[in-house]
C-alpha cells in the first residue's frame, strides 16, 4: 500500500512517516522544503531502517505532481503541505490562499485524473468559531478568524463539494488541537523558523537558554489560574491518528471530520510546571497582555475519533514535555548537520 505524503518533511508529516513505515506502508514524500529540512528525512530513515522516495516538488507545479502519480501507484494521499503561521497569514493572505487552497485544488485535480480518491487532510481546531468552556465536538459552529484558518475551512468545503459531485471520494478531515512533543528518540521534532509562535517550542528554547523568558499572554481569562487553556496532544499520538484515518478512507466513502485531541485542557502555567518537573529547569516567565485572537479555553471532545476510528490519545502531558525537551536538548539549533546521501527523485 503506497501512501503519498505531501509536506512529509515537516513536524507532523515526519512523525507520521515514521509510523507509516513502522506499520509496513510504502511512503512517498513530496515537499518543496519551504518550511522543513531534508535532514528530517535522513532521521526517518535512521529510525525506521526504511527508504523513502522523496520528490522535491511544489504542489503548485502540476506537471511535476502528475509525474509523481505516473511513476508511482498511489493508494492514499495524506495531505499536510501548506503554510501554517497565523500571524503571517494575516500579513500575506494571498500567499496563504494561493498555497493552501490553490495547491489543494491542483492536488485534487491530479488525484481525480489518476483516479486516486482517498485522502487524509491535515485540518485544524482553528476552524471552530464557537469556543466556550466546554469540549468542542465536530458539529460545533465553523468559522475561522484569520486567513490561515479560513484556508483550512475553504479546503474542507471544497472536499464536501467534490464528494457531492463524485461519491467515490473518501476523505478524512483531521482537526488537530495543539500538537507538541517529539519522537521519543529525540531525533525528529519541531524545528520552528526564527522565534517560535507556539507555547511549547518557546518554553523549550527558554529552557535551553536561547530565549530569556516566556511571555505569558494574559492571566485574566476566566480559567482556574487565569491563563489560557488548550488541549495539547503528543505528536506521536497525532501521527497514529493518521494511520487510523487511512484505514477509514480505505474502507468507506464520504467526507468526515474528526477531532484529534486528548479531551483534557491544560493552562499555560500548568504547562510551565509540567515542563519544569520533567526537565528540572526553571522557566522564567513574565505575564503580559492577552495576544489578539486568543480564546480562553479550547479543548476537544475526541469521542467521535474513538468511536469511528478506534483512536485515542495515549501519551500524557509529562511524556509530551519530556520528549519535547529531549528533542530540544539534542538539537538545540534544530536540523543543521550535513545530510548523508539519500534517494532523490
Ligand atoms: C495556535 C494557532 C492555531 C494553530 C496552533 C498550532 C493562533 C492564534 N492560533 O494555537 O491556529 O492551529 O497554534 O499549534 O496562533 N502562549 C503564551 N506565550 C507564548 C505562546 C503561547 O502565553 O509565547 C499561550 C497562548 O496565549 C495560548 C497557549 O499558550 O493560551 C497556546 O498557544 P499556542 O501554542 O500559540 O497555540 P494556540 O494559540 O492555541
Amino acid at each position: 500500500m503506497a501512501i503519498l505524503v505531501t509536506g512529509g518533511i515537516g513536524y507532523i508529516g515526519s512523525h507520521t512517516c515514521v509510523e507509516l513505515l513502522n506499520n509496513g506502508y510504502e511512503v512517498i514524500v513530496m515537499d518543496n522544503l519551504s518550511n522543513g529540512n531534508i535532514i528530517s528525512l535522513h532521521r526517518i530513515h535512521e529510525l525506521t531502517g526504511n527508504q523513502i522516495k522523496f520528490y522535491n516538488v511544489d504542489l503548485l507545479n502540476r506537471d511535476r505532481l502528475e509525474d509523481i502519480f505516473l511513476e508511482n501507484k498511489i493508494d492514499v494521499v495524506v495531505h499536510f503541505a501548506g503554510y501554517k503561521a497565523v500571524g503571517e497569514s494575516v500579513e500575506m493572505p494571498l500567499c496563504y490562499y494561493h498555497n493552501n487552497v490553490t495547491g489543494t485544488l491542483i492536488l485534487c485535480q491530479v488525484m481525480q485524473k489518476f483516479n486516486v480518491k482517498r485522502m487524509v487532510f491535515s485540518s485544524s481546531a482553528t476552524v471552530y468559531s464557537v469556543r466556550g468552556d466546554e469540549p468542542i465536538c465536530e458539529e460545533f459552529h465553523l468559522g475561522a478568524t484569520n486567513p490561515y484558518g479560513r484556508s483550512k475551512l475553504m479546503v474542507e468545503e471544497i472536499f464536501r463539494d467534490l464528494y457531492a459531485s463524485d461519491n467515490n471520494w473518501s476523505i478524512c478531515l483531521l482537526r488537530y488541537f495543539n500538537p507538541i512533543g517529539a519522537h521519543p528518540s529525540g531525533r525528529i521534532g519541531e524545528d520552528p523558523n526564527g522565534i517560535p509562535n507556539n507555547l511549547m517550542p518557546y518554553i523549550t528554547q527558554v529552557a535551553v537558554g536561547k530565549l530569556k523568558e516566556l511571555r505569558v499572554f494574559g492571566n485574566d481569562y476566566p480559567t482556574p489560574d487565569g491563563t489560557g487553556v488548550r488541549d495539547y496532544i503528543h505528536v506521536v499520538d497525532l501521527a497514529l491518528g493518521h494511520l487510523k484515518a487511512i484505514e477509514k478512507v480505505k474502507s468507506t466513502i464520504g467526507v468526515e471530520a474528526y477531532n484529534l485531541g486528548t479531551g483534557r485542557g491544560y493552562s499555560v502555567l500548568e504547562m510551565v510546571q509540567a515542563f519544569e518537573k520533567v526537565s528540572a529547569k526553571k522557566i522564567a516567565y513574565n505575564i503580559i497582555g492577552r495576544r489578539p485572537g486568543d480564546v480562553a479555553v479550547c479543548y476537544a471532545d475526541p469521542s467521535k475519533a474513538k468511536r469511528e476510528l478506534g483512536w485515542v490519545a495515549e501519551r500524557g502531558i509529562e511524556e509530551m514535555c519530556s520528549d519535547a525537551w529531549r528533542w530540544q536538548l539534542n538539537n538545540p539549533n534544530g536540523y543543521i548537520e550535513e545530510p548523508p546521501a539519500i534517494i532523490k527523485v
